[in-house]
């Protein structure tokens, strides 16, 4: 594995598919799967996620909302970015990010090699203005990053796709339990799709206590298995 110093607690790592991402020695986690940051993304959150909701669940709609819990690096929204501006598709992102990071490492992550020149460019130049209001990025696709905790995050919007990329509740069992799961599947509207790459039987129990319908599926290298939900009509 090849590393590469950063100031503080923070140190970017190569996972095993060759992608990056950070370690972060507070925590004593690592923001993506060490086996592969890139597909954990690609798999869990975009095909998954954002394609499965436009194949399934959307009516043919021009646009698409998203909310992800733990933006940290960006990957999850760089490529939904980059998915939806070929598709010429709206996209509405917001982050939930409660210790943003700053661009000067997320500059280093090496990410712009799995998007388009143009996304990279104009997401690390809008990134600090995005963490204090929306930022339109091209055409297609609009972020803000809300740098605040979960627990405090509020919104009159309901997304149509959740991302929820917490770090694992070995690390921080709170962004997991009844009342944070409970919180943030208040934002997701009827119709919507929530994914996260882990699955365990609380989470599945308290989902279906709030009537969603819970899938299992396949998992992303190193997982068996990974949860969707649906907040049937
Ligand atoms: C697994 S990492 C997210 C990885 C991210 N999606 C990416 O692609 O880089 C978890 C993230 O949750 C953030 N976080 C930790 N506690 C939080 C809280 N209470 N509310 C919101 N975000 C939190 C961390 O700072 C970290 O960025």
């Amino acid at each position: 594995m090849h590393s590469d110093e950063q100031p503080g607690h923070l140190q970017i790592v190569t996972t095993a598919d060759g992608s990056n991402t950070i370690y972060n020695a507070h925590v004593g986690e690592n923001y993506h799967s060490r086996n592969g940051a890139l597909q954990e993304s690609r798999h869990v959150f975009i095909e998954q996620g954002l394609q499965y909701f436009l194949d399934n669940t959307a009516d043919i709609a021009p646009s698409v909302s998203i909310l992800e819990v733990g933006f940290g690096t960006g990957l999850n929204f760089l490529l939904s970015a980059d998915f939806c501006t070929r598709q010429q598709l709206q996209l509405y992102y917001i982050g939930v990010e409660a210790y943003p990071l700053t661009a000067e490492i997320i500059g280093k992550t090496g990410y712009d090699k799995y998007i388009s020149t143009s996304i990279w460019t104009s997401f690390l130049d809008s990134y600090r203005q995005s963490l204090v209001s929306p930022v339109k990025l091209n055409t297609y696709c609009q972020l803000q990053i809300a740098a605040r905790k979960l627990v405090d995050f509020r919104s009159d919007h309901q997304f149509d796709v959740i991302y929820f990329d917490a770090f694992a509740s070995a690390h921080q069992p709170e962004m997991w339990d009844e009342a944070a799961i409970t919180h943030t599947l208040k934002f997701l509207k009827p119709g919507g799709v929530f994914v996260t790459y882990a699955i365990t039987g609380n989470l599945k129990r308290t989902i279906k206590a709030l009537g969603l319908k819970v899938q299992k599926a396949p998992g992303a290298p190193g997982k068996r298995e990974m949860l969707r939900a649906i907040n049937v009509l």
